[in-house]
């Protein structure tokens, strides 16, 4: 399983020193095989002893030079990051990133090599045009990308499920993951307000990889139970 925390415009540099120190004391306990990635803000970048993976939530296409308010591969170089999160809803939505400016930075990255945590997501209305309609829209995600590359992990987090505290339900997301895993063969994450109350259930539904978690990841020992339940 894959346990992953976005932690988006939450924590500092100093409180996610803490965190991870906090994290490691407790998941001592997770399983062989677990892997556990933390995308803190790019602030909060640094390298970390310990059985966790630092990913950046976002980099700009380049090396360095002038993209003011980016970070380029010089700044992750640094920390030797080499895990990326793109397509992220609040991203394609607040910050105007579209399918084509995606697929163009998901390109840059794959040809350095990173791990990429891919997310995609339907809005609710297309939710309510029921299963076939979702699963086209998700699908539409995929141009420009290279589905066979093989760091690549997908991550299903609908929109309407997103910092709402309504998850999916369990049907729906295995239904979904189901309908994915028949054009994709990656390890597919489900996020959208998941928390210590249902991970263990999200988890057990076949199709799921892992769990990419925004708020109810802020706090390291609801995290950490989440990894060790
Ligand atoms: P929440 O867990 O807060 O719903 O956020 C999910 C998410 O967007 C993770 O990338």
């Amino acid at each position: 399983m894959i346990f992953a925390a976005n932690f988006k415009t939450n924590h500092t540099r100093k409180s996610t020193k803490k965190y991870i120190e906090t994290l490691l004391t407790k998941i001592i306990a997770k399983k062989e095989g677990d892997k556990v990635y933390i995308f803190p803000p790019a602030t909060a970048l640094d390298q970390f002893c310990g059985d966790v993976i630092l990913g950046a939530q976002n980099a700009y296409m380049a090396q360095n030079g002038a993209f003011t308010g980016e970070i380029g591969l010089e700044q992750l170089e640094e920390f030797e990051i080499k895990t990326i999160l793109i397509g992220h809803s609040e991203r394609r939505e607040i910050l105007g990133e579209s399918q084509t400016f995606i697929a163009e930075k998901f390109a840059y990255f794959q040809s350095h090599g990173f791990e990429i945590v891919y997310c995609i997501g339907e809005p609710l209305e297309v939710r309510q045009q029921g299963q076939h309609s979702v699963v086209e829209y998700l699908l539409s995600q995929f141009e420009g990308i290279d589905t066979s590359y093989e760091k690549l992990i997908v991550a299903y987090e609908p929109i309407w499920a997103i910092g709402t505290g309504r998850s999916a339900t369990l049907e729906e997301i295995g239904n979904t993951h189901e309908a994915l895993k028949k054009t994709l063969q990656k390890p597919l994450l489900y996020g959208g307000s998941v928390k210590p109350e249902n991970s263990k259930e999200i988890i057990a539904i076949r199709g799921v990889d892992g769990l990419l978690v925004g708020s109810a990841s802020l706090d390291a020992e609801n995290f950490a139970k989440m990894i060790t339940d």
